[in-house]
């Protein structure tokens, strides 16, 4: 059995800009996920935030009074039992940061689509987030109707209807969907509840090799410090199954880029595993579920601002081939959302542009080969990624990146 303080699955949060994603990882935890300094400043999340918490149930109560974030039960003071532990991952809602939102959802196990109650609902990222978890396979799903505090009953019914309308016929058809005030702290409990029966912890076998879709990483040394003192590069990101120990060996792929006679190589990079912190924990064994950060004896140069995001760690020799050239089954949708304009989704064509995402990795290809729903790309970047993977496809509409479909890695 899971210790149950130990995080076993990744819940994302998506939606459209300000509908509350923050606030909400706020209140069920108490972190506040926004802490770049631009992002404070702009209001908005612009990089993927993450938090842990643990959920407790009360004994004595009943239904969804029963569920809090807390040891204390806030209907009758009684002390609750912790239960479960889980991490969120906080994409950020903001149009123009899709690809983040995408690389983001590589590492949901299940999410909650945030819809802010004082909108007309669909907003264009609501419809666009839910898009891209039916495309990258996000069946876990609850709907979270927030800001009804500042809605009234029969605003909050008729949102409500809005939203069963506009999730018919998708993935989240038959998701929960629950009021709450984010901000006011109003019917958590009932989301905890829905969060928990809704989001299980998959079957993980720990014999499996270690996959970890590395999506930030670090240096972590003050300017100026003395170079006997400097500590190694740190990676972050969360295992898609396998264990990771203290003291492994692991390799990162494609690794570092290299000039060989005036063209650009990649390099696996092999290195130690130093120590592992599990949200602000430290361990010596790591499993799915939870963001990790993997402290190593890189090179932090490696490591610094996010170099290494996108990229897969493992045991050395154990990774999925790496590719500059993709071979996949295309499935396009039929209209571009996500703005105003719902403009038709033409067929992909031959040198177009496309920009795909694959795991945490974002990269560009060229179309070098378009048949029917068979299509080829070069990349500028390589990838590395297991054949059948998904790859979240996006092009240019109106000079933005639009997600228009989803392929299929066949070779
Ligand atoms: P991005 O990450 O930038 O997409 O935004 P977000 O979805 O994380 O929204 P955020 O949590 O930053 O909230 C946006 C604004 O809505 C802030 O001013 C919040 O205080 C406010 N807000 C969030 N939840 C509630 C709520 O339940 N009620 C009310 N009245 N305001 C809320």
């Amino acid at each position: 059995m899971r210790d149950v303080y130990v995080p076993g699955v990744n819940i994302g949060l998506v939606g459209h800009v300000d509908h509350g994603k923050t606030t909400l990882v706020s209140s069920l935890t108490g972190v506040w996920t926004d802490r770049h300094s631009e992002e404070i400043k702009r209001g908005i999340s612009i990089r993927l935030g993450y938090a842990d918490t643990t959920f407790y149930r009360c004994a004595g109560c009943e239904g969804s009074d029963a569920y809090t974030s807390g040891p204390e039960c806030p209907e009758c003071g009684a002390k609750a039992e912790a239960f479960r532990t889980v991490s969120f991952v906080d994409a950020p809602g903001h149009e123009t940061l899709m690809a983040t939102m995408l690389s983001g959802s590589a590492l949901m196990d299940g999410a909650m689509l945030v819809i802010a109650a004082n909108e007309a609902c669909p907003q264009p990222q609501t419809k666009e987030h839910l898009m891209a978890l039916e495309l990258i396979g996000i069946q876990n799903i609850v709907i979270v109707q927030n800001k009804i505090d500042v809605v009234t009953q029969a605003e909050a019914l008729k949102h409500y209807q809005q939203i069963k309308d506009f999730v018919r016929g998708t993935i989240a058809e038959n998701a929960p969907i629950i009021p709450v005030s984010a901000q006011k702290g109003i019917n958590i409990g009932a989301l905890i509840m829905a969060l928990d029966e809704t989001i299980p912890e998959p079957e993980r076998n720990p014999e499996d090799e270690p996959i970890m879709l590395v999506a930030r990483s670090f240096d972590i040394n003050k300017p100026g410090c003395n170079w006997r003192e400097v500590k190694g590069g740190v990676v972050g990101g969360s295992l898609t199954r396998g264990l990771f120990k203290e003291g492994d060996d692991m390799e990162i792929r494609p690794g570092r880029s290299v000039q060989v006679e005036n063209r650009t190589k990649w390099e696996p990079i092999t290195t130690k595993i130093t120590s592992i912190n599990a949200g602000s924990n430290k361990v010596i064994e790591a499993t799915p579920g939870g963001l990790l950060g993997i402290a190593t004896k890189l090179d932090p140069a490696l490591t610094k601002s996010d170099a290494l995001a996108g990229q897969v760690a493992g045991h050395v020799g154990k990774l999925p081939p790496v590719w500059d050239r993709m071979k996949f089954e295309v499935t396009l949708m039929d209209r571009v959302v996500g703005s105003d304009s719902e403009q038709l989704i033409e067929p992909l064509k031959h040198k177009e542009p496309l920009m795909l995402s694959v795991g945490t990795a974002v990269t560009v290809g060229v179309v070098v080969n378009a048949k029917k729903n068979v299509v080829e790309v070069l990349l500028k970047r390589p990838v590395c990624a297991e054949i059948g993977a998904r790859i979240a496809i996006s092009r240019q509409v109106g000079g933005r990146w639009r997600l228009i479909g989803m392929g299929v890695l066949t070779e």
